[in-house]
């Protein structure tokens, strides 16, 4: 499997820090020195489907490809519009595609499993050309009366069009029940024959100390597995690209595995947590800032509420595009 083009799709309302202030008991300050976050995108009015749709279209034309040749639509999402349809069958047709969809319910880790998985039915032969889309709306689950989560979440979407290659060198995923330190939940509407208790009120929530300690750990171990397996140690790759839930977990992975100075992005200063969509969003930037070059080995890393885990070796091998992004795209290097 390799990677054949790349889209993304921010709504268009930012909300600073500043704005939380407003509602938060919470600081830029606060904000910015524990999380490395500044400002986020939000979903109003638009729907999850619809930044979908944008990313997935924009992958598809950088791959010069058409819906019409897609053999399956995989989205990975917290949750989308409506429980059903999928995320990914609702926008099939706006497509033009005409192939199995499915959504993968994988929290942050969903762009790693489903680049797995597209992997696999690659090499199986059972399809060719398999468009991702990693799309969330997370300020929709979230409980905006709760500053030690609320603040961290940001809405986007991230794709990408695979096909046959030599891309995906390694992959290491990984699952451990721990939903005592991260879950989120929704309400559906009352059922008339279950118990009041039953109701539980939506949000996230989460031991942010506990989920930090994990994600440090988990992200470093999968990604030593991931390299050893590629046979490529990590002072190697050219960059790595780690999910972007938090600027100090990014700094300790980094310092834990003794990567090269300068060869960590992030964007986590514009975006916050964007859940699955990270991943591709800073893959994204990286390339539309003319950094990504062919050949390049890149070590990518996902953790999120499971607990799930993965992280992959992969050789990039598209060519820098003809122009470059920026200064709307700026990331940060560790
Ligand atoms: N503004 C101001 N104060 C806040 C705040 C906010 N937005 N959120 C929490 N606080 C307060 C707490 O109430 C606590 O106050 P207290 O000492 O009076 O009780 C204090 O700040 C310290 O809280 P603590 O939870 O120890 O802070 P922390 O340094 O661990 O940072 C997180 C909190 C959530 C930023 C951090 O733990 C984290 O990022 N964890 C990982 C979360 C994550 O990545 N989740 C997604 C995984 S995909």
């Amino acid at each position: 499997m390799k990677i054949l083009g790349i889209g993304c799709a921010l709504p268009p309302q930012v909300v600073i820090n500043n704005q939380l202030e407003q509602i938060l008991d919470t600081s830029d300050e606060w904000i910015q020195s524990r999380t490395g976050i500044r400002e986020r995108h939000i979903l109003s009015g638009g729907t999850v489907a619809g930044l979908a749709l944008e990313a997935g279209q924009e992958a598809l034309q950088d791959s010069g490809l058409t819906g019409a040749d897609l053999d399956m639509i995989l989205v990975t999402t917290a949750q989308g519009d409506d429980l059903f349809p999928s995320v990914s069958c609702t926008i099939q047709q706006d497509l033009g595609a005409n192939c199995p969809c499915m959504d993968l319910h994988v929290a942050c880790a969903g762009f790693i499993y489903a680049l797995d998985t597209a992997d696999a039915y690659i090499k199986s032969g059972k399809a060719s050309h398999i468009l991702i889309v990693s799309a969330e709306g997370l300020s929709r689950l979230s409980d905006w009366s709760d500053r030690s989560t609320c603040v961290l979440f940001g809405d986007a979407a991230g794709a990408v069009v695979v096909g046959p290659g030599e891309g995906l060198l390694s992959c290491q995923l990984s699952a451990l029940s721990r939903r005592d330190i991260l879950f989120g939940t929704y309400t559906g509407l009352p059922c008339p024959f279950s118990p009041p208790e039953e109701k539980v009120a939506a949000g996230i929530r989460m031991e942010g100390q506990e989920v930090f300690k994990f994600a440090v750990g988990i992200s470093a171990a999968d990604l030593l597995k991931a390299a050893d397996k590629a046979d490529i140690p990590i002072a190697q790759m050219d960059w790595v690209l780690l999910h972007q839930a938090n600027r100090r977990i990014i700094d300790a992975v980094s310092r834990r595995l003794g990567v090269t100075p300068g060869r960590v992005p992030s964007n986590i200063h514009r975006l916050g947590n964007t859940s699955s969509a990270s991943i591709p969003l800073l893959m994204y930037d990286l390339y539309h800032a003319g950094l990504l070059e062919p050949g390049h080995v890149l070590a990518l890393s996902g953790f999120g509420s499971g607990m799930v885990s993965g992280a992959c070796i992969l050789r990039w091998d598209k060519p820098k595009p003809s122009q470059v992004k920026d200064p709307v795209h700026s990331l940060h290097f560790t």
